[in-house]
C-alpha cells in the first residue's frame, strides 16, 4: 500500500478525496490517501504551497512532492523540501486558461467595452480590425501559453511567442533569449504573461521594455503580479498602453484601496483566470506516483536551478 499525504487547504479535501480514488484505481494503484500520515511513513506528498506542510524533512521516505498549482515560487525555494518536486500541468487548468485569455483578447481586440460602457445614443460606426491584422505576443510557451498561443492562431492572429529554449509551435513565431524579448515586445498590439516568477521574469515588463509596444497596445497578465513593474505600468498607461487587464498581484488579495481597483485603464481579475480542476489534477497526480512505483521519470520536475 502507498501513502500520500494530502497537504493543501480544508476547502481543498473534500473535492480531492472525491477525485483521488478513481484516478488512482484507473492507473492502478493502491493509495492510502490521509490527511494526517505520521511523517515516516509518508510516500508522497501531494501539496499546495500555502498547505499546512511546510518543513518537509521529517518525511524522509517520501519520493516525491506534487505541487497542485502550476506556480511553484512558493514551494520550490523551500530549503526543507529537498525531495523530486513536480509542478502541476492539469487538462483543465490549461483548458481554463486558454479560455479566459482568449475571452480577454476578444474583449480588448473587439472593442466591446467601447459599446458596452457607451450607450450614449450616438451611432458609431467603427468597424474593429479582423484578428489578422492585430499581432499577439505571448511571454512563456509553457503548458499554457503554448496552449494560448496555438487557439489565438486558430482564430486567425498572429502570434508571437517567447520562451528560454527555442520552440516550435505550427503557425507561431517562436523566439528565444535577450534579442528575442525584444523582437517580440516591438509592435506587439495585445501581451499576454504566462511566464513563471523567477529572478529572471521579475519585472520584465518594465520603464525600458514597456514603451516597445505598439501604440494602443493592451497587456494581459494571468502569470504572476511581480513580472509587471507597477510603477512602470501606471506611467505606460498615460503613453502608447491603452489597456492592461491584470489577474495576479504582488500582493494578494489586492488591498481594496490600491489604486489598480479605480484605475480606468485596468481591469482587476481576482485571480482566478484559472484553477487546479481536482478531477483532472489527480489523474497528473496518479500518473507521477504510477511513474515513481514503477522506476519511471517524473513528469514536470521543477528545476531548482531556474526556479519553475
Ligand atoms: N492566474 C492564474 O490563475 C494562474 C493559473 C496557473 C498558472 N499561472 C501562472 O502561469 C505560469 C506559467 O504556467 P505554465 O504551466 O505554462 O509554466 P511552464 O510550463 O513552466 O512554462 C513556463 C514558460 O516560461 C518560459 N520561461 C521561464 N523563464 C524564462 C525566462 N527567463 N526567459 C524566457 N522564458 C522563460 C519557459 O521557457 P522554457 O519552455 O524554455 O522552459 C516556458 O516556456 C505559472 O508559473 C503561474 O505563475 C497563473
Amino acid at each position: 500500500m502507498i501513502r500520500a499525504l494530502f497537504s493543501a487547504s480544508d476547502a481543498a479535501w473534500p473535492e480531492y478525496l472525491e477525485a483521488m480514488p478513481p484516478a488512482f484505481h484507473a492507473a492502478g494503484l493502491r493509495v492510502d490517501l490521509s490527511r494526517d500520515h505520521a511523517p515516516d511513513i509518508v510516500d508522497y506528498i501531494i501539496a499546495a504551497p500555502n498547505g499546512p506542510v511546510q518543513d518537509f524533512s521529517p518525511y524522509t521516505r517520501c519520493k516525491a512532492v506534487l505541487n497542485l498549482w502550476a506556480g511553484v515560487e512558493d514551494i520550490a525555494p523551500n530549503k526543507t523540501l529537498t525531495q523530486p518536486l513536480a509542478r502541476m500541468v492539469d487538462t483543465g487548468l490549461t483548458d481554463g486558461m486558454v479560455e479566459w485569455v482568449t475571452g480577454h483578447v476578444m474583449r480588448h481586440h473587439l472593442g466591446f467595452d467601447d459599446h458596452i460602457n457607451g450607450q450614449d445614443g450616438i451611432w458609431r460606426e467603427t468597424y474593429p480590425p479582423l484578428a489578422q491584422d492585430r499581432p499577439i505576443t505571448i511571454l512563456g510557451l509553457g503548458a499554457l501559453g503554448a496552449a494560448c498561443a496555438r487557439l489565438l492562431t486558430t482564430l486567425g492572429f498572429p502570434v508571437t511567442g517567447w520562451s528560454r529554449s527555442q520552440k516550435t509551435i505550427n503557425n507561431v513565431t517562436c523566439l528565444s533569449g535577450e534579442g528575442g524579448l525584444r523582437t517580440a515586445l516591438t509592435d506587439a498590439q495585445i501581451v499576454v504573461l504566462l511566464l513563471p516568477l523567477t529572478d529572471a521574469t521579475k519585472n520584465i515588463l518594465n520603464a525600458e521594455t514597456l514603451p516597445l509596444l505598439a501604440n494602443g497596445a493592451f497587456i494581459i497578465n494571468p502569470g504572476r503580479g511581480p513580472l509587471i513593474d507597477d510603477d512602470a505600468l501606471i506611467n505606460a498607461l498615460k503613453t502608447n498602453i491603452a489597456h492592461a487587464t491584470l489577474d495576479v498581484f504582488r500582493v494578494e488579495p489586492l488591498p481594496n484601496n490600491h489604486p489598480f481597483w479605480a484605475h480606468p485603464q485596468i481591469t482587476v481579475t481576482p485571480h482566478i483566470a484559472s484553477a487546479t480542476r481536482p478531477k483532472t489534477a489527480s489523474q497528473c497526480i496518479a500518473e507521477n506516483i504510477r511513474r515513481g512505483e514503477a522506476g519511471e521519470p517524473f513528469l514536470h520536475l521543477v528545476d531548482r536551478t531556474k526556479g519553475y
